[in-house]
């Protein structure tokens, strides 16, 4: 049985000032005009024929999370709600340890171990769900016989924001590649050599293994974030249709990504590859790539007046925005704030919402 978790807790803080911490860039409608990133995630799962979903996000966006489920109408889904956010490692954990209770409790312990966790993030695109659809397949009995699946990503630059997964040999009768190396992050040199090399493939963020399997690495590499899940979720409590974690234990697990604190170390890492229109839209250009260009590289959404511009990403939200005789900028326009950025630095937008937040 599929078990599909849908990580909706992060921030997207690269994405700010559309995306905030009330209002994170999962539930909003970014790419698609009328479902949110979420509900896309979810409609992708159509036809898998899985269980019905797991969510987990941060309490505070409980009833975000609740309406826009409500919303997908014949859409079954469950929601825990963590009272703090300890990042990908301990939210998986969490959903591992509670398909593998749910599927003891209600079937026999041989379905149990058959418990396939489908993990992902709650914020990508994809162009061609029925590709996404037959990738997940592929990967079903790599999962079984034992491998934490990743579903790997041809690169197109060198980017320092995602996981890279250095292709090993392939797995005989499958579609699958054993993960020689798999390095999170890298620095923009040994990204540069990846991308060369030509041997390297992104991580997708989206993972595909058995609970059982997970819960075994999770005790050999993170033993402390394993005993934190598991009492939170024994204290946990049901409210409404909620799981509610149990803060106090919650609390204590330390906050790691699965990608650092599990796919860095197991040698069990398999990758399948995955050519369904991917992006996860986690910086401005990601989002300029997925609305399209015009003829001079601009993306311009809105009430947005321009002369002599190039390769500019203009978003007005609220107002009339006009620009003249400018090239490579990102600029922002909501409400209350506006971005105007270089586009080499758009990954720092996050270290200046996290400034903000430090200012309170
Ligand atoms: N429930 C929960 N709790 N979800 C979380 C938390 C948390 O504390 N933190 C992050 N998430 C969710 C995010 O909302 C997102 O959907 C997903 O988990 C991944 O987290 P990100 O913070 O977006 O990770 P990343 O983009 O830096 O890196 C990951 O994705 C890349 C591809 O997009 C890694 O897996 C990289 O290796 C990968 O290349
Ligand atoms: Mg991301």
């Amino acid at each position: 049985m599929l078990f599909p978790v849908i990580m909706a807790g992060g921030h997207g803080s690269r994405l700010w000032p559309l995306s905030r911490q009330q209002h994170p860039k999962q539930f909003l409608p970014l790419v698609d005009e009328s479902l949110s990133m979420l509900q896309a995630t979810l409609m992708r799962l159509d036809e898998l024929n899985t269980a019905p979903p797991l969510l987990i996000c941060n309490e505070q966006h409980r009833f975000l999370a609740a309406e826009q489920v409500r919303q997908l109408s014949g859409l079954q889904a469950q929601i825990m709600l963590e009272p703090v956010g300890r990042n990908t490692a301990p939210a998986i954990a969490l959903a591992a340890l509670f398909a593998a209770e749910r599927v003891v409790g209600e079937q026999t312990c041989e379905q149990a171990e058959d418990a396939l966790l489908l993990a992902l993030p709650a914020d990508h695109a994809m162009s061609d769900v029925p590709a996404f659809q037959a990738a997940v397949q592929a990967a079903m009995p790599l999962a079984r016989a034992g491998k934490l699946v990743t579903f790997g990503i041809a690169p197109t630059r060198a980017e320092t924001g995602y996981g890279y997964l250095h292709r090993g040999s392939s797995i005989e009768g499958t579609d699958g590649f054993d993960v020689a190396q798999f390095v999170e992050k890298p620095d923009r040199e040994r990204a540069e050599a990846y991308l060369a090399a030509g041997d390297h493939d992104w991580n997708s963020g989206i993972f595909l293994f058995s609970a059982k399997r997970y819960l075994q690495e999770l005790a050999r590499f993170q033993p402390e974030v394993l005993a934190a899940c598991r009492a939170a979720l024994a204290g946990s409590t049901r409210d409404l249709d909620f799981i509610r974690l149990d803060a106090e234990a919650f609390a204590a697990c330390p906050a790691i990504s699965v990608d650092y604190g599990i796919m860095e170390h197991t040698s069990a890492a398999a990758m399948v590859p995955l050519k369904a229109g991917w992006s996860d839209v986690g910086s401005w250009s990601a989002l300029a790539e997925q609305r399209g260009q015009d003829e001079r590289g601009n993306t311009l959404c809105g009430d947005v007046l321009t002369e002599q511009v190039d390769h500019c990403l203009i978003h007005a939200d609220s107002r009339l925005v006009t620009a003249l005789g400018v090239a490579n900028l990102v600029i922002v326009e909501t409400k209350d704030a506006v971005l105007v950025a270089h586009k080499d630095r758009e990954q720092d937008v996050k270290r200046l919402v996290e400034q903000l937040e430090a200012q309170g």
